[in-house]
């Protein structure tokens, strides 16, 4: 037994990660995966993917190559993590049929991520029923490797409350087999990035996202496209600092914040042009993005090396995993012949 905290966490492939996801967790992870106090999973969860891409599966087996280079990228170190790919773990999903027994449909109806998700992807009537209880497969994720910790953005906080229902569930009808876990959310105001447009929300389909793979005239394109001050017409103009998405982005990446003061200070006086605050961001986002970008290159040439490391790291959760499902089965009973 070590001491060590646990951390599971994990993203759907349904595309290429951008700088949403690098500020909102896989900053995070990184962090915490290199400060030595934590077991870390890092799960592409393909098959929550597929609950609402059953007929597109072809996009989740791209993407699952995209996060996993990503994931590279940002410095998630497979001697240090372990990455793996949900549907190799099969008693991830017996652990969900133990689960989806503890919740109600109710309670199901009333989880706001799933509800807000519901309506955005306008499923009507159609909800397909293995999305509707994605939650409760995401609890067995969590509890399969006895996670306490969950580095995720903080629209995942109600996925972390119905996991400790259900543990609770589990663990007072059958005795004390699972683990409560916590989330671990971003710094206040550094976890969330508006997008390129000004949106509360950077997303794919949105088209207002700089990825983690766009080369440099693309991220340069992108800035000078950004939202800033619709009033801020003239350079001489004073403009405004609050809403405008480029100093928001300043806040969050730019580490030399008494440059970014003054900044904001002549913005709002009058005298700084769009243009320029602009190329210094993107400067900014460049000193950033370029390591990733390369980091990710280098792994984009052997690709046999990159599902080598998705297969050792599953490997290695089975076993973590299996283990689980063993105690969980004979805590319910389910154990007839030795
Ligand atoms: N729901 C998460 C997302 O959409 C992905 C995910 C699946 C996850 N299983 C998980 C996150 C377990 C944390 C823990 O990003």
């Amino acid at each position: 037994m070590t001491n060590k905290k646990i951390i599971l966490t994990g993203d759907r492939p349904t595309g290429q990660l951008h700088i949403g996801h690098f500020v909102g967790s896989l900053q995070n992870r990184v962090k915490l995966q290199n400060s030595g106090d934590y077991e870390a999973y890092i799960m592409i969860a393909d098959l929550q993917a597929l609950t609402d891409n059953a007929r597109d599966p072809e996009k989740i087996r791209h993407s699952l190559t995209q996060v996993a280079l990503d994931y590279l990228a940002v410095g998630i170190d497979p001697a240090k993590s372990t990455i793996l790919v949900q549907s190799q773990i099969p008693a991830l999903s017996e652990l969900t049929m133990f689960y989806l027994n503890l919740v109600t449909v109710s309670r199901l109806e009333r989880n706001p991520t799933v509800k807000s998700e519901i309506k955005q992807k306008k499923f009507g009537q159609s909800v397909p029923a293995g999305f509707f209880t994605y939650p409760v497969s995401q609890a067995a994720d969590i509890t399969a490797f006895k996670a306490t910790t969950v580095p995720v953005g903080e629209d995942q906080e109600p996925m972390l409350e119905q996991t400790r229902e259900i543990v609770r569930s589990f663990n007072n009808i059958y005795g004390d087999v699972l683990v409560e876990p916590e989330g671990y959310f971003p710094e206040e105001g550094l976890g969330r990035i508006p997008g390129l447009d000004g949106n509360a929300k950077m997303s794919k389909s949105l088209g207002n996202a700089i990825y983690l793979a766009d080369d440099a005239d693309t991220i340069q394109k992108k800035v000078m496209s950004m939202y800033t001050d619709p009033t801020h017409v003239h350079v001489e103009d004073p403009g405004h600092v609050e809403g405008n998405t480029v100093f928001t982005y300043l806040d969050i990446f730019d580490d030399d914040k008494a440059k970014v003061a003054e900044l904001k200070a002549e913005y709002e006086h009058g005298g700084l042009g769009d243009v320029k605050i602009k190329r210094y961001l993107n400067d900014v986002l460049q000193a950033v993005l370029t390591p990733i970008r390369e980091r990710r290159e280098h792994y984009a040439e052997d690709m046999a090396g990159v599902y080598k490391i998705l297969q050792n790291g599953s490997e290695k959760a089975n076993e973590v995993a299996n283990q689980t499902l063993k105690e969980v089965r004979d805590a319910v009973g389910v154990n007839y012949f030795g």
